[in-house]
């Protein structure tokens, strides 16, 4: 097991990663001398394969968990959701010193931080990230929140979990899909600061395709790393925090004006960083070798590089991107790369060149 610790001073907490992790769930609940009531939030895909698992452990542990499912998917992360969850605590009388457990991909992570970071003001929660994207990313670092009609993550908190715990046993039921758009978020931290990773991962891609257990736990820990450091400079993103969303602008205008659904977070951010990265050669002179390795290294994943837009979808695709909640007065800043490993943010680029990373192969 491999752990990682994210400083935040009264609000540090351990990122635990490694296989079988799910069995001692309820030992490491016990260990953080949390109340004995509590609540564990997951989908009905997750609860399928995972529920029985953590409850028997928490159980076991002298805990009393009550088991919350929500559909699953992105709908699940919106208000409606969150009171029926914080009726099913109340319901189950969870007190403040009890505590919830997220078990699933981001929207259960997002959500049920949220549903903590509110009941009562605020109660301890546990996260048990289980997609790949979860696990290097949504799951570390406090963003906790839900959708609007108006936008995605609109509503939410700061609210930091006591526990990470990353079963690399849960991603052996992961849809290839989901998996491969993980990697996105892998490989993105290796663009934005870290090049000897972003060599070991053009190394041992093959390998993370087979999902390698000791492959698997090296990389997600590499990127946890990378997360708690960041995340521990900048916690709200003032400021550094903010080279995470290298690939963001334009990944999460695609999300947006495709209907959600169509492209998965990580196939959206892929074609967002390569269009980021060529970007970054026009203006801060990333060299075209380092473009050619990041293009190839998402290609080689799996992934999409490159969107076709009709005027319709460009313009679509335009609005969108002016209505991200990173725009300022207007303006679209960009997190741009000077060389794999190290990234500026709050970089503006005109439209007219944005619009030409789109349409060049
Ligand atoms: N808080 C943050 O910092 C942060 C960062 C990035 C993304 N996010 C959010 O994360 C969400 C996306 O997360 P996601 O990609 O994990 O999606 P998700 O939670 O919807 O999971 C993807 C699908 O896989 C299923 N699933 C999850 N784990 C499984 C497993 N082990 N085996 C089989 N099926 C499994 C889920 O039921 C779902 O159908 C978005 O809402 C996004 O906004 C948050
Ligand atoms: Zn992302």
């Amino acid at each position: 097991m491999h752990i990682v610790q994210v400083s935040l001073g009264e609000r540090s907490y351990p990122i635990k990663v490694g296989g079988g992790l799910m069995p001692r769930l309820g030992a490491e609940c016990a260990a953080l001398k949390l109340g004995q009531r509590c609540a564990v939030i997951t989908d009905a895909n997750v609860g399928r394969h995972f529920a029985k698992a953590a409850l028997k452990s928490l159980s076991a542990s002298g805990f009393e968990p009550v088991l919350i499912t929500v559909p699953a998917g992105e709908k699940s992360k919106r208000l409606a959701i969150v009171e029926k969850c914080h009726d099913q605590l109340a319901a189950h009388r969870l007190e403040r010193k009890s505590f919830i457990v997220a078990l699933g991909g981001g929207v259960v992570g997002d959500l049920a931080g949220f549903v903590a970071a509110t009941y009562l003001r605020g109660i301890p929660f546990v996260q048990v990230p289980t997609t790949l994207l979860a696990q290097v990313d949504s799951s570390v670092g406090g963003k906790t929140g839900v959708n609007l009609k108006a936008g995605k993550n609109l509503i939410g908190a700061f609210y930091q979990p006591r526990l990470v715990l990353c079963d690399l046993d849960a991603l052996k039921k992961l849809p290839k899909r989901e998996y491969i758009s993980g990697l996105a978020e892998v490989i993105k931290y290796g663009v934005i600061y870290d090049a000897i990773l972003f060599a070991q991962l053009e190394r041992n891609l093959p390998k993370l395709l087979q999902r390698d257990e000791a492959t698997l736990m090296a990389v997600i820990a590499h990127c946890c790393e990378i997360k708690a450091e960041v995340v521990g400079q900048d916690e709200t993103e003032s400021g550094l925090r903010a080279i995470l969303n290298f690939g963001h602008t334009i990944g999460h205008a695609i999300e947006n004006s495709s209907g959600y659904g169509k492209f998965l977070h990580g196939e959206a951010i892929a074609i967002g960083q390569v269009a980021a990265a060529k970007l970054s050669h026009e203006l801060l002179g990333l060299p075209s070798g380092e473009l050619e390795r990041i293009k190839k290294l998402f290609v080689r994943a799996g992934l999409p590089v490159k969107i076709r837009l009709d005027t319709a979808r460009r313009k679509k695709l335009f609005a969108a991107m002016k209505l991200d909640k990173k725009v300022n007065a207007g303006e679209i800043k960009f997190v741009l790369a000077q060389k794999i490993g190290k990234v500026i943010w709050n970089q503006r680029v005109a439209e007219n060149l944005i619009g030409r990373a789109l349409d060049t192969p």
